[in-house]
């Protein structure tokens, strides 16, 4: 089994949350083995989630960025300069490969850091810096490579997002909300970045870079933040039938590519104005693909340090794999039939005979398997006398409501086939015990 060792600089949320990944890699699905073999931050002494007594310490980044023991460098320091920049630069020049989180170093420096990584012919991965946990930098780049992309669009910024969601559907104003957001730990102490629109800016800028192979340059990205919504703002928006997001958009136009964020209002049936609280979302449009959208959360150290160690995944060599993703080392499972003991609701459609009594036959039948109604809907009969029905249940077990179907099927009111289907209430059907 192959392994690389990285040195990883900056222990904050992402660098903690990579550290707790490596530690507990037998339940991922990496390539080979990971390995740390030096860390970095500003503080050694700093109370942290995870002990970090075991790894070698460097007071410096770029010490570590070079140690000939590190064969992958792991940057998740952030800010656009210093030294996260000089860093990275550094593990580029002695020729290793660097994955980053951090947009505001690529959005601002991704173009002369890429000549130089192609110069040194390494790698140069940011998956994290873009929508966090959602994998869009490499469905962009490697597998929308047979698309011609015409716009990106997206929600790139979590906090935005919840405070434009929670204010509307609170009534509470922005200031009101952005503390809570604060309080909660979705917003930075000082929330400038997010708020102006900056942060989004550096990921659409990313976004559009790559969409459109276009040289990355920040300073003709337009950019307005949400820090002048009002409440009033959102409200009336709600009562005209439109949502009011802080939106990213890249297009490709034929004088160039223009790449923008501000807040715009969409008509609630559009796929970005269903996003809500703190997910991100990104859709790419072009041809002959037509729409494709990835959402999903957008920051958190678990989620952010997944597409960290994805990155890391991709240096492992010989690159290529099976096609399934399978290695020698991975546990091997099975699949199984689904459990009779997995609950959820149901939804039960029944046609009854139109007569006294037939619909307590119906709920008693139910009962008698443990499977109780939530909601009935009873339509008059028609011209032959058959009344239909639809229920949905309680959360019940597969083996009850099969058992409750074959008891309603032989109930003498009962008219044709019983339609019995499980709803997925946003996935959180319960497992089988
Ligand atoms: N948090 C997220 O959800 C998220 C999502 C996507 C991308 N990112 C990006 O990931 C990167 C890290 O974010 P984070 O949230 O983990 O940040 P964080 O919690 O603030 O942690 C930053 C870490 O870097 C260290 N550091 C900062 N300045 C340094 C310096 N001058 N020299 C040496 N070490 C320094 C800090 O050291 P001390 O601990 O000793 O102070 C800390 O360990 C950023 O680029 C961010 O934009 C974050």
């Amino acid at each position: 089994m192959k392994t690389v060792r990285l040195g990883i600089a900056g222990l904050g949320h992402v660098g903690c949350g990579l550290i707790d990944l490596v530690e507990r890699q037998a339940d991922l699905r990496l390539p080979g083995k990971v390995e740390i073999v030096g860390v970095s931050a500003r503080s050694r002494s700093r109370n942290r989630p995870v002990d970090i007594s075991g790894y070698r310490w460097f007071d410096d980044a770029a010490s570590l960025a070079e140690d000939s023991d590190v064969d992958v460098f792991v940057e998740l320091m952030g800010g656009s300069d210093g030294p996260a920049k000089f860093a990275v630069e550094e593990a580029l020049k002695a020729g290793k490969p660097v994955v980053t989180a951090n947009k505001a170093l690529i959005a601002m420096h991704g173009q002369a850091l890429e000549e130089l990584a192609q110069t040194k012919g390494v790698d140069l991965m940011f998956e994290a810096a873009v929508a966090g946990g959602v994998p869009i930098v490499r469905v962009l780049r490697d597998s929308l490579t047979g698309v011609a992309v015409k716009r990106v669009t997206g929600i790139l910024n979590g906090t935005c997002n919840y405070l434009t969601t929670t204010m509307l559907n609170t009534g509470r104003s922005y200031e009101d909300v952005l503390e809570e957001a604060q309080r909660l730990g979705y917003a930075e102490a000082d929330p400038t970045l997010d708020v102006s629109g900056m942060d989004a800016a550096h990921k659409a800028a990313i976004l559009a870079s790559i969409a459109f192979t276009a040289d990355l340059d920040f300073d003709k990205v337009s950019v307005k933040g949400v820090d002048t919504i009002e409440l009033v703002d959102l409200s009336f928006a709600d009562r005209l039938g439109l949502r009011i997001k802080l939106i990213t958009e890249g297009v490709l136009t034929e004088s160039g590519v223009v790449c923008r964020v501000a807040p715009m209002a969409m008509p609630i049936d559009h796929p970005l104005a269903r996003i809500d609280g703190a997910l991100n979302t990104v859709r790419v449009e072009g041809d002959p693909l037509g729409a494709v959208t990835l959402t999903g959360p957008g920051a958190g150290a678990g989620p952010t340090a997944s597409a960290v160690m994805g990155d890391i995944s991709k240096l492992f060599s010989p690159t290529a794999r099976s096609p399934f993703g399978r290695a020698a080392h991975h546990q091997v499972r099975r699949f199984v039939a689904a459990e009779p003991t997995e609950r959820c609701p149901f939804f039960v459609r029944v046609k009854l005979s139109d007569r006294p009594g037939a619909l307590a036959s119906l709920t008693e039948a139910l009962a008698l398997h443990g499977v109780s109604v939530d909601k009935l809907l009873q339509d008059s009969a028609d011209d032959n006398d058959v009344s239909p029905v639809a229920i949905v249940t309680h959360a019940c077990s597969r083996g009850e409501i099969d058992a409750a179907t074959e008891r309603l099927s032989a109930l003498e009111t009962n008219i044709g086939m019983l339609q019995v289907i499980p709803i997925d209430a946003a996935g959180k059907r319960e497992p089988g015990r």
